[in-house]
């Protein structure tokens, strides 16, 4: 059967001043599957995934979701791929002055004709889905959250869509390990029912073991070992295995 690969990026270069912080990343996202990116602190994860949604356009390179490169495509084109993914932010990057119902009513407002009625319902679903109760959270602001409950609002909001892609930064960090729990069997959940194809990045080797079906690791600017879950985490990489294993001494360079 041919694999389809519903992302593809290609020699992607991204220099921030001085600092070459991609140095050609090839990465293929297969459809209706989970992609874990691993990768030390720093090492410019959140950077590959702003590719994706042209947060961010590449110094050199293709980043193409299906037939679209988002680094050459047209405003209006960009802007039907946006549509179709639902990205969680690493910060949760809640809109400060817009309480839990407004912010994540908000892309509803923005791209469909829901009524009120409508949104409110869905919005309320979405809420549960998460495990926070609507009525409580829904007037609150989001200085009024945790730091946990902040980023289940923005998996809330990143999924109100129904999107086809969900690009996950970080999803479980801060939460404890019941609510990671339950936000990695979301995110099985969301891959299974729904279809959904998922990018996560996450430093949670359990959660992320738990999540994933294929994985990536991003290694002084490139991914130096991809593969199917089981090969991955069996290979005899020793960057791999280190970092699997949490451990400082080895090949790894952590350059503070
Ligand atoms: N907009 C920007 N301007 C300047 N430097 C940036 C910018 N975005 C990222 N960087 C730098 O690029 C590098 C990679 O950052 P990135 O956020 O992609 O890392 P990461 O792998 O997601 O790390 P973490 O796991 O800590 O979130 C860092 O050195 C960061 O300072
Ligand atoms: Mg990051």
């Amino acid at each position: 059967m041919k694999v389809d690969r519903i992302i593809r990026i290609r020699d992607l270069h991204k220099r921030f001043g001085s600092k070459e912080v991609l140095k050609g990343v090839n990465l293929d996202v297969i459809r209706g599957k989970t992609t874990v990116i691993l990768g030390l602190s720093g090492s410019g994860k959140s950077t590959i995934i702003k590719h994706i949604v042209r947060l961010l356009t590449p110094d050199r390179g293709e980043v193409w979701v299906e037939d679209v490169d988002m680094a050459r495509a047209d405003e209006a084109t960009v802007m039907e791929v946006r549509k179709r993914i639902g990205y969680l932010f690493q910060s949760g990057a809640l809109f400060d002055s817009m309480n839990v119902y407004e912010n994540v009513s908000f892309p509803l407002r923005e791209h469909t004709k829901m009524d009120e009625r409508a949104i409110e319902a869905k919005v309320r679903q979405r809420l549960r889905m998460v495990a926070l109760n609507p009525d409580d959270v829904l007037h609150l602001y989001p200085d009024q959250l945790s730091g946990g409950m902040r980023k289940r609002v923005g998996l809330a909001r990143a999924t109100i869509l129904d999107p086809q892609i969900i690009l996950y930064d970080e999803p479980t960090s801060g939460l404890d390990p019941i609510t990671s729990d339950l936000i990695t069997k979301l995110i099985r959940t969301l891959q299974h029912q729904l279809h959904v194809t998922s990018v996560l990045i996450s430093h949670d080797i359990k959660e992320s073991y738990k999540a994933g079906d294929y994985f990536a690791m991003l290694y002084d600017g490139k991914i130096i070992e991809y593969g199917a879950k089981e090969a991955f985490f069996k290979t005899s990489n020793p960057y791999v295995q280190q970092f699997i294993k949490g451990e400082s001494e080895g090949p790894i360079k952590v350059v503070r």
